[in-house]
Protein backbone atom coordinates (compact mmCIF):
# COMPACT_ATOMS: atom_id res chain seq x y z
CA UNK A 1 0.00 0.00 0.00
CA UNK A 2 1.16 3.25 -0.25
CA UNK A 3 0.00 6.28 1.42
CA UNK A 4 -0.31 9.50 -0.09
CA UNK A 5 -0.55 12.48 2.48
CA UNK A 6 -1.30 15.48 0.88
CA UNK A 7 -2.87 19.55 1.97
CA UNK A 8 -6.27 19.65 1.26
CA UNK A 9 -8.97 18.15 -1.20
CA UNK A 10 -7.51 20.11 -3.70
CA UNK A 11 -4.21 18.27 -4.15
CA UNK A 12 -5.91 15.11 -3.30
CA UNK A 13 -8.29 15.72 -6.38
CA UNK A 14 -5.00 16.72 -8.53
CA UNK A 15 -2.81 13.78 -7.70
CA UNK A 16 -5.37 11.03 -8.33
CA UNK A 17 -6.35 12.78 -11.64
CA UNK A 18 -2.58 12.53 -12.70
CA UNK A 19 -2.73 8.57 -11.80
CA UNK A 20 -5.58 8.06 -13.79
CA UNK A 21 -4.45 10.32 -16.92
CA UNK A 22 -1.31 8.59 -17.15
CA UNK A 23 -3.40 5.40 -17.04
CA UNK A 24 -5.30 6.21 -19.74
CA UNK A 25 -2.40 7.33 -21.67
CA UNK A 26 -0.50 4.96 -20.82
CA UNK A 27 -3.82 2.88 -22.37
CA UNK A 28 -5.77 4.10 -23.74
CA UNK A 29 -8.61 1.31 -23.89
CA UNK A 30 -8.31 1.53 -19.54
CA UNK A 31 -11.32 -0.01 -17.64
CA UNK A 32 -12.09 2.52 -15.20
CA UNK A 33 -14.00 1.65 -12.13
CA UNK A 34 -15.96 5.06 -11.13
CA UNK A 35 -17.14 6.02 -7.45
CA UNK A 36 -19.92 8.18 -6.78
CA UNK A 37 -20.36 10.75 -3.36
CA UNK A 38 -18.78 13.77 -2.19
CA UNK A 39 -14.98 12.37 -2.02
CA UNK A 40 -14.03 12.02 -6.03
CA UNK A 41 -16.10 15.49 -6.73
CA UNK A 42 -13.03 16.94 -7.33
CA UNK A 43 -10.97 14.26 -9.06
CA UNK A 44 -13.89 14.06 -11.62
CA UNK A 45 -13.69 18.21 -11.82
CA UNK A 46 -9.89 18.09 -12.25
CA UNK A 47 -10.40 14.72 -15.31
CA UNK A 48 -13.28 17.56 -16.76
CA UNK A 49 -10.49 19.77 -17.11
CA UNK A 50 -7.90 17.66 -18.08
CA UNK A 51 -10.11 16.73 -21.35
CA UNK A 52 -10.99 20.29 -22.27
CA UNK A 53 -7.88 21.65 -21.57
CA UNK A 54 -5.49 19.27 -22.74
CA UNK A 55 -7.19 16.61 -24.54
CA UNK A 56 -7.40 13.91 -22.88
CA UNK A 57 -9.34 11.51 -24.72
CA UNK A 58 -11.84 8.95 -22.77
CA UNK A 59 -13.16 7.61 -26.08
CA UNK A 60 -12.10 4.41 -25.81
CA UNK A 61 -12.68 3.92 -22.15
CA UNK A 62 -14.85 1.76 -20.55
CA UNK A 63 -16.11 2.49 -17.01
CA UNK A 64 -17.81 0.41 -13.84
CA UNK A 65 -19.62 2.10 -11.36
CA UNK A 66 -19.20 0.14 -7.89
CA UNK A 67 -22.68 0.75 -7.25
CA UNK A 68 -26.20 1.69 -7.06
CA UNK A 69 -29.22 2.17 -5.09
CA UNK A 70 -32.18 -0.27 -5.25
CA UNK A 71 -35.28 0.69 -5.92
CA UNK A 72 -35.06 4.26 -7.73
CA UNK A 73 -35.00 4.42 -11.77
CA UNK A 74 -31.91 5.72 -13.03
CA UNK A 75 -33.67 9.19 -13.58
CA UNK A 76 -34.11 9.62 -9.81
CA UNK A 77 -32.05 12.75 -9.13
CA UNK A 78 -30.01 10.72 -6.51
CA UNK A 79 -29.47 7.70 -8.59
CA UNK A 80 -26.12 6.73 -9.52
CA UNK A 81 -26.71 6.97 -12.88
CA UNK A 82 -27.49 10.55 -12.37
CA UNK A 83 -24.84 11.32 -10.19
CA UNK A 84 -21.88 10.67 -12.10
CA UNK A 85 -23.46 11.26 -15.21
CA UNK A 86 -23.69 15.08 -13.85
CA UNK A 87 -20.30 14.30 -12.29
CA UNK A 88 -18.00 13.13 -14.69
CA UNK A 89 -19.44 11.61 -17.76
CA UNK A 90 -21.93 14.12 -19.29
CA UNK A 91 -18.44 16.21 -19.68
CA UNK A 92 -16.03 13.72 -21.52
CA UNK A 93 -16.24 11.98 -24.31
CA UNK A 94 -16.92 8.55 -23.13
CA UNK A 95 -19.24 6.76 -25.63
CA UNK A 96 -22.47 5.70 -23.90
CA UNK A 97 -22.16 2.09 -25.01
CA UNK A 98 -18.78 1.84 -22.49
CA UNK A 99 -20.86 2.70 -19.35
CA UNK A 100 -21.87 0.41 -17.16
CA UNK A 101 -23.90 1.18 -14.07
CA UNK A 102 -25.95 -1.76 -12.05
CA UNK A 103 -29.51 -1.28 -12.22
CA UNK A 104 -31.39 -0.89 -9.34
CA UNK A 105 -34.57 -1.59 -10.87
CA UNK A 106 -33.50 -5.00 -12.13
CA UNK A 107 -36.49 -7.72 -11.26
CA UNK A 108 -34.12 -9.72 -11.02
CA UNK A 109 -31.48 -8.86 -8.62
CA UNK A 110 -29.35 -11.47 -8.75
CA UNK A 111 -29.51 -12.36 -12.69
CA UNK A 112 -28.39 -8.60 -12.59
CA UNK A 113 -25.54 -9.11 -10.04
CA UNK A 114 -24.33 -12.30 -12.65
CA UNK A 115 -24.93 -9.80 -15.46
CA UNK A 116 -22.37 -7.09 -14.01
CA UNK A 117 -19.93 -9.23 -12.76
CA UNK A 118 -19.52 -11.03 -16.59
CA UNK A 119 -19.27 -7.67 -17.85
CA UNK A 120 -16.43 -7.42 -16.26
CA UNK A 121 -14.48 -9.89 -17.23
CA UNK A 122 -16.08 -9.57 -20.56
CA UNK A 123 -14.53 -5.69 -20.80
CA UNK A 124 -10.92 -7.84 -19.60
CA UNK A 125 -10.88 -6.57 -15.32
CA UNK A 126 -10.79 -3.30 -14.36
CA UNK A 127 -7.31 -1.71 -14.52
CA UNK A 128 -7.75 1.66 -12.04
CA UNK A 129 -10.82 1.37 -9.84
CA UNK A 130 -11.52 4.91 -7.79
CA UNK A 131 -12.97 4.42 -4.74
CA UNK A 132 -14.22 6.36 -1.67
CA UNK A 133 -14.15 5.27 1.97
CA UNK A 134 -17.99 5.35 4.51
CA UNK A 135 -17.56 6.51 7.62
CA UNK A 136 -18.40 2.83 8.46
CA UNK A 137 -14.96 1.70 6.66
CA UNK A 138 -16.97 0.52 3.69
CA UNK A 139 -15.77 0.63 0.05
CA UNK A 140 -18.57 0.71 -2.47
CA UNK A 141 -21.83 -0.25 -0.33
CA UNK A 142 -19.51 -3.20 1.54
CA UNK A 143 -21.07 -2.40 4.83
CA UNK A 144 -19.26 -3.88 8.16
CA UNK A 145 -19.93 -7.66 8.49
CA UNK A 146 -19.27 -8.13 4.26
CA UNK A 147 -17.72 -11.20 3.28
CA UNK A 148 -13.98 -9.90 2.62
CA UNK A 149 -14.58 -12.89 -1.05
CA UNK A 150 -18.09 -11.03 -1.83
CA UNK A 151 -18.75 -10.73 -5.52
CA UNK A 152 -21.43 -8.13 -6.83
CA UNK A 153 -24.81 -8.55 -4.86
CA UNK A 154 -27.82 -7.06 -3.27
CA UNK A 155 -26.26 -5.18 0.17
CA UNK A 156 -28.25 -3.64 3.04
CA UNK A 157 -26.71 -0.23 4.05
CA UNK A 158 -25.98 0.28 8.01
CA UNK A 159 -28.26 2.69 10.12
CA UNK A 160 -24.87 5.04 10.02
CA UNK A 161 -24.53 4.94 6.25
CA UNK A 162 -28.14 5.77 5.95
CA UNK A 163 -27.82 8.31 8.70
CA UNK A 164 -24.83 9.98 6.36
CA UNK A 165 -26.20 9.74 2.95
CA UNK A 166 -29.47 11.41 4.05
CA UNK A 167 -27.59 14.52 2.87
CA UNK A 168 -28.90 13.79 -0.86
CA UNK A 169 -32.62 13.10 0.32
CA UNK A 170 -35.14 15.17 1.67
CA UNK A 171 -34.96 12.72 4.71
CA UNK A 172 -33.53 9.84 6.08
CA UNK A 173 -36.66 7.74 5.28
CA UNK A 174 -36.20 8.55 1.65
CA UNK A 175 -32.69 6.89 1.29
CA UNK A 176 -32.87 3.90 0.27
CA UNK A 177 -32.16 0.41 2.28
CA UNK A 178 -30.51 -1.68 -0.19
CA UNK A 179 -28.24 -1.52 -2.81
CA UNK A 180 -26.55 -3.55 -5.63
CA UNK A 181 -22.62 -3.07 -5.12
CA UNK A 182 -19.77 -4.94 -6.49
CA UNK A 183 -18.13 -6.91 -3.51
CA UNK A 184 -15.03 -6.82 -1.80
CA UNK A 185 -13.44 -9.41 -3.81
CA UNK A 186 -14.89 -7.92 -7.01
CA UNK A 187 -12.94 -4.60 -6.16
CA UNK A 188 -9.77 -6.70 -5.12
CA UNK A 189 -9.27 -8.32 -8.79
CA UNK A 190 -8.92 -4.43 -10.15
CA UNK A 191 -5.55 -4.00 -11.20
CA UNK A 192 -5.11 -0.82 -8.92
CA UNK A 193 -6.83 0.88 -6.56
CA UNK A 194 -6.96 4.44 -5.83
CA UNK A 195 -8.78 5.46 -2.32
CA UNK A 196 -9.32 8.71 -1.83
CA UNK A 197 -10.48 10.22 1.81
CA UNK A 198 -10.83 13.16 3.07
CA UNK A 199 -11.63 14.84 6.02
CA UNK A 200 -10.93 14.55 10.12
CA UNK A 201 -14.09 12.65 10.72
CA UNK A 202 -12.63 10.06 9.15
CA UNK A 203 -9.65 9.41 10.46
CA UNK A 204 -10.56 6.75 13.10
CA UNK A 205 -11.75 4.34 10.91
CA UNK A 206 -8.90 5.23 8.28
CA UNK A 207 -5.91 4.57 10.84
CA UNK A 208 -8.36 1.13 11.43
CA UNK A 209 -7.99 0.27 7.90
CA UNK A 210 -4.35 1.29 6.87
CA UNK A 211 -2.63 0.07 10.45
CA UNK A 212 -5.76 -2.51 11.67
CA UNK A 213 -5.92 -5.79 11.38
CA UNK A 214 -7.56 -6.79 7.87
CA UNK A 215 -11.37 -7.29 9.34
CA UNK A 216 -15.08 -7.74 7.60
CA UNK A 217 -15.33 -4.79 10.15
CA UNK A 218 -13.56 -2.69 8.09
CA UNK A 219 -13.96 -3.90 4.68
CA UNK A 220 -11.56 -0.67 3.06
CA UNK A 221 -8.88 -3.06 5.50
CA UNK A 222 -8.68 -5.95 2.73
CA UNK A 223 -6.85 -2.99 0.71
CA UNK A 224 -3.56 -4.30 2.62
CA UNK A 225 -3.83 -7.14 0.95
CA UNK A 226 -3.71 -5.76 -2.89
CA UNK A 227 -0.74 -5.62 -4.29
CA UNK A 228 -1.38 -2.23 -6.02
CA UNK A 229 -3.20 0.02 -3.76
CA UNK A 230 -2.60 3.91 -3.24
CA UNK A 231 -4.54 5.73 -0.75
CA UNK A 232 -4.36 9.15 -1.11
CA UNK A 233 -5.60 11.50 1.66
CA UNK A 234 -5.62 14.62 3.49
CA UNK A 235 -3.70 16.19 6.39
CA UNK A 236 -7.17 16.19 7.98
CA UNK A 237 -7.57 12.49 7.43
CA UNK A 238 -4.18 11.43 8.13
CA UNK A 239 -4.40 12.95 11.80
CA UNK A 240 -4.77 9.14 13.40
CA UNK A 241 -2.10 7.50 11.26
CA UNK A 242 1.11 5.91 13.91
CA UNK A 243 3.34 5.86 10.81
CA UNK A 244 2.35 9.64 9.32
CA UNK A 245 5.93 10.81 8.93
CA UNK A 246 7.23 7.50 7.51
CA UNK A 247 4.48 7.41 4.91
CA UNK A 248 5.46 11.44 4.21
CA UNK A 249 9.13 10.01 3.71
CA UNK A 250 8.90 7.66 1.92
CA UNK A 251 6.52 9.49 -0.56
CA UNK A 252 8.57 12.45 -0.64
CA UNK A 253 11.26 10.32 -1.20
CA UNK A 254 10.09 8.30 -3.94
CA UNK A 255 11.96 6.99 -6.88
CA UNK A 256 11.32 9.32 -10.04
CA UNK A 257 11.08 5.83 -12.11
CA UNK A 258 8.29 4.61 -9.78
CA UNK A 259 4.52 5.32 -11.18
CA UNK A 260 2.75 7.93 -10.05
C1 LIG B 1 -20.04 5.40 -3.67
C2 LIG B 1 -19.49 4.39 -2.77
C3 LIG B 1 -19.23 4.65 -1.33
C4 LIG B 1 -18.63 6.03 -1.05
C5 LIG B 1 -18.45 6.24 0.44
C6 LIG B 1 -17.90 7.60 0.77
O1 LIG B 1 -20.16 4.88 -4.99
O2 LIG B 1 -19.28 3.30 -3.20
O3 LIG B 1 -18.37 3.66 -0.83
O4 LIG B 1 -17.39 6.13 -1.71
O5 LIG B 1 -19.68 6.10 1.08
O6 LIG B 1 -18.83 8.57 0.44
P1 LIG B 1 -18.46 10.11 0.49
O7 LIG B 1 -17.38 10.32 -0.51
O8 LIG B 1 -19.72 10.83 0.10
O9 LIG B 1 -18.00 10.39 1.88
Amino acid sequence: MEIVILADAAAVSAYAARCVANQIRRKPRTVLGLATGSTPAGLYGELIRLHRENGLDFSQVTTFNLDEYLGIPRDHPQSYHQVIRQAFLDHVNVQPGRVHIPDGMAKDVDAECRRYEDAIRAAGGIDIQILGMGKTGHIGFNEPGSSLGSRTRLKELTPPTIHDNSRFFPSEADVPRYSITMGVGTIMEARRCLMLVLGAHKADTLARAIEGPVTAMVTASMLQLHPLATIVIDEAASERLELREHYRWVFEHKPSWQQE
